[in-house]
């Protein structure tokens, strides 16, 4: 980028990242989330850093926080509330620990860890037991007299509860700590409220608590709901709380809230492993989490750490990655499917999302990405959460600079030329009818060899494609004639990889029937779907034959399904796969009979079992010649309920009268 476009740049990053703040801390909305809005800030202060004299006292990036508001009276903190620095890998804690090691060779450390929370940070002053005055971060130093919002909190004890065992806390000055947040289900019911009556939405909970707990009106707090949850814990006396841990026993028997997840641990390791497990978790926390907090158990130690700038030595913010980013489309492509969909995909700039390289993302179909107006060449919002596809949140039309270009969609097959059409004038989607387009070839070879199919180690895209071009391959069932000497002469194997992937495929001759079945690769058979054909139908020949009306009947099968399937083997190109797989003497073993102490017993699952996966429960009662079916029908024997149960299920088992188990009658039964 030249000076003269990064000026043009920063000046539309700054319009709208102060739009963006304008909206969230004025007018309590959100145009964006803070991660999207982040990762705009970031590209503006990396502009900046390369042109430094572009930069302007007005930037956001030149922003100092903090500050009083008026009407409130400001209070000096007993003791500067300090905040946290933030770590975002492993590898950054392991320096964190570097350095104190460094500054206090001797010490042997031990982490105190919990979930933080986002809300706001509030100081309570208790004196001889009673709560005396309840006071925000403001700058750290001092901040504003929230005592009259803070009584209306029911969380909050108004004097501390006295024990024997605590007793000393109850006399002279203690200093409460902790977070106030608003609960996620708290907030949304506010806003489904606020919806209702035409008022503007809240942005998030945590803002909404700032704001709630900044009322001039206490009686405004009292309404809406928020939770005190302690995490510190201060007296005159430092000898009085040793360490961190017993300041959360304290605090609990004191009459506060605290986090029972809280734990001591002795490494670093167990650290990882306890915050990798909240990554994972923390959507079924009541509050929002974006992180932990590390703290050196030790208080001592922890004192004599200091502080560098705003935060103590002693303890980081190991902060979760955020699930949002901001990039641009460099181009639109369209890819087809193996069952013929034109899904347009969007080549990104390569950006860090939650910890991976992103550079594709799915458009999903073209009225998509007119709705969301994202042109090739914009800006916009990428969002990727754990396994999911990453996914365009939004365009951002603000930074456009004229040069975009509308998306159209291609009227022939990128692959074969052949027209795009859409089978039903209502369908979204445009696909390629073409079943001999190259382009499905390959992907319902590679489904075949998938994972969920037949899992066939070493069949991967390159080398799909590399055996197709060599001609050596046309479809699935000629995987079987392929011979190690053939794949040696392709560049991409060696003796070994060639062996072993010749006996992967040959290992497979035989498959159960619904991998079979899913990995033909027929347009809505799911691994699920293709498990219950199978129970039904126990052959592929009866599958074959089968009408729409007899599909219907099967369990977790509806009319889409059906007809998807009789579609498929009315096709003749798909009955002459089949037969090329007969010929060859690759056949699914059929689903028996007979024998099995569960025959003529099927079973659905409703929630989550505590001993075993629902894959291992099914496996378990095909193996004992049961059926698993994945929706309660006529002929489901019994319904296991498991843990947060779906609530259809129950009331269809009810209506059927089919029989309800728990999960430990279920082990009886296939014990
Ligand atoms: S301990 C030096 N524990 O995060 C501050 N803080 O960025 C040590 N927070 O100011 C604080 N959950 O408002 C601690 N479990 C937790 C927390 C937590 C949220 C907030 C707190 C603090 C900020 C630091």
């Amino acid at each position: 980028m030249n000076k003269h476009q990064a000026k043009e740049r920063i000046a539309k990053l700054k319009d709208l990242i102060n739009d963006y703040r304008y909206h969230y801390h004025v007018l309590n909305e959100s145009i964006m989330s803070e991660a999207a809005a982040d990762s705009l800030k970031h590209e503006l202060a990396r502009l900046e850093e390369q042109f430094p004299d572009l930069i302007t006292p007005d930037s956001p990036t030149q922003r100092v926080a903090g500050g009083i508001l008026p009407g409130f009276t400001e209070v000096r903190h007993r003791q500067r509330m300090l905040s946290l620095s933030d770590v975002f890998d492993r590898s950054e804690v392991e320096a964190w620990l570097a350095r104190i090691t460094k500054i206090l060779p001797d010490a042997s450390f031990e982490f105190f860890t919990d979930i933080k929370m986002d809300g706001l940070a509030c100081a309570l002053i208790y004196n001889d037991g009673i709560l005396e005055r309840g006071i925000t971060r403001g700058d750290g130093f001092s901040g504003e007299d929230v005592t009259a919002n803070v009584r209306t909190m029911e969380s909050i004890p108004l004097s501390l509860r006295y024990s024997k065992q605590f007793a000393k806390f109850n006399q002279g000055i203690t200093e409460v700590r902790g977070e106030i947040v608003m609960y996620k289900a708290d907030f949304e019911r506010i806003n489904e409220q606020r919806s209702k009556e035409g008022l503007p939405l809240f942005a998030n909970p945590r803002n909404t608590a700032a704001g709630t707990i900044r009322q001039l009106d206490p009686s405004l707090v009292a309404g809406r709901k928020l939770h005190f949850r302690a995490y510190d814990l201060l007296r005159e006396n430092p000898a009085d709380v040793p360490t961190n841990e017993y300041a959360y026993k304290v605090l609990a028997g004191l009459g506060f809230l605290t986090n029972p997840m809280a734990s001591v641990f002795k490494s670093l390791d167990e650290v990882v492993k306890f915050a990798n497990v909240w990554e994972e978790k923390r959507h079924s926390l009541e509050f929002n989490t974006d992180g932990l907090v590390i703290k050196i158990n030790d208080r001592e130690t922890y004192e004599r750490l200091g502080v560098v700038g705003k935060a103590p030595r002693a303890a980081v913010a190991y902060k979760y990655a955020a699930e949002q980013a901001t990039t641009r489309v460099r181009d639109i492509l369209v890819s087809i499917g193996r069952t013929g969909v034109a899904t347009p995909v969007a080549v990104l700039e390569p950006v860090q999302i939650a910890g991976t390289k992103v550079q594709m993302a799915t458009l999903h179909n073209d009225s998509e990405i007119h709705r969301k107006d994202i042109r090739i060449g914009d800006s916009v919002i990428v969002h990727k959460a754990g396994d999911i596809i990453p996914e365009i949140v939004q365009s951002l039309p603000q930074l456009r600079t004229g040069k975009e270009k509308a998306f159209i969609m291609p009227e022939n097959c990128p692959d074969c030329n052949q027209p795009l059409s859409k089978q039903k004038a209502e369908d979204v989607a445009w696909r390629c009818l073409n079943s001999a387009c190259p382009s499905r070839a390959w992907k319902l070879i590679q489904h075949y060899a998938s994972k969920e199919a037949m899992d066939i180690e070493g069949l991967g895209e390159k080398n799909v494609i590399a055996l197709l071009d060599a001609n050596l391959i046309n479809d699935a069932a000629d995987l079987y004639k392929l011979k190690a000497e053939q794949l040696l002469k392709l560049e991409r194997f060696a003796d070994i990889s060639a062996n072993k992937l010749v006996d992967a495929i040959q290992a497979q001759r035989h498959p159960s029937l619904p991998r079979f079945i899913y990995g033909l690769g027929i347009r809505h058979i799911g691994a699920q779907t293709a498990i219950d054909l199978s129970n039904y139908f126990r052959s592929i020949e009866a599958l074959m034959d089968a009408s729409v009306d007899e599909l219907s009947t099967v369990n977790g099968v509806g009319e889409v399904v059906a007809e998807s399937v009789v579609e498929y083997f009315a096709e003749p190109r798909n009955r002459k796969l089949i037969n090329k797989f007969k010929d060859q003497g690759v056949w699914p073993k059929n689903v028996s009979h007979l024998g099995g102490r569960l025959s003529g017993s099927s079973f659905v699952i409703t929630g989550t079992l505590s001993n075993m996966s629902r894959e291992a429960a099914a496996e378990r009662i095909r193996a004992l010649g049961g059926t698993f079916q994945s929706s309660v029908g006529k002929d489901t024997t019994y319904l296991v309920v498991g843990e947060k149960p779906g609530n259809s299920k129950i009331v269809r088992a009810n209506e059927l009268d089919t029989k309800i188990i728990d999960e430990e009658q279920l082990l009886a039964i296939i014990d």
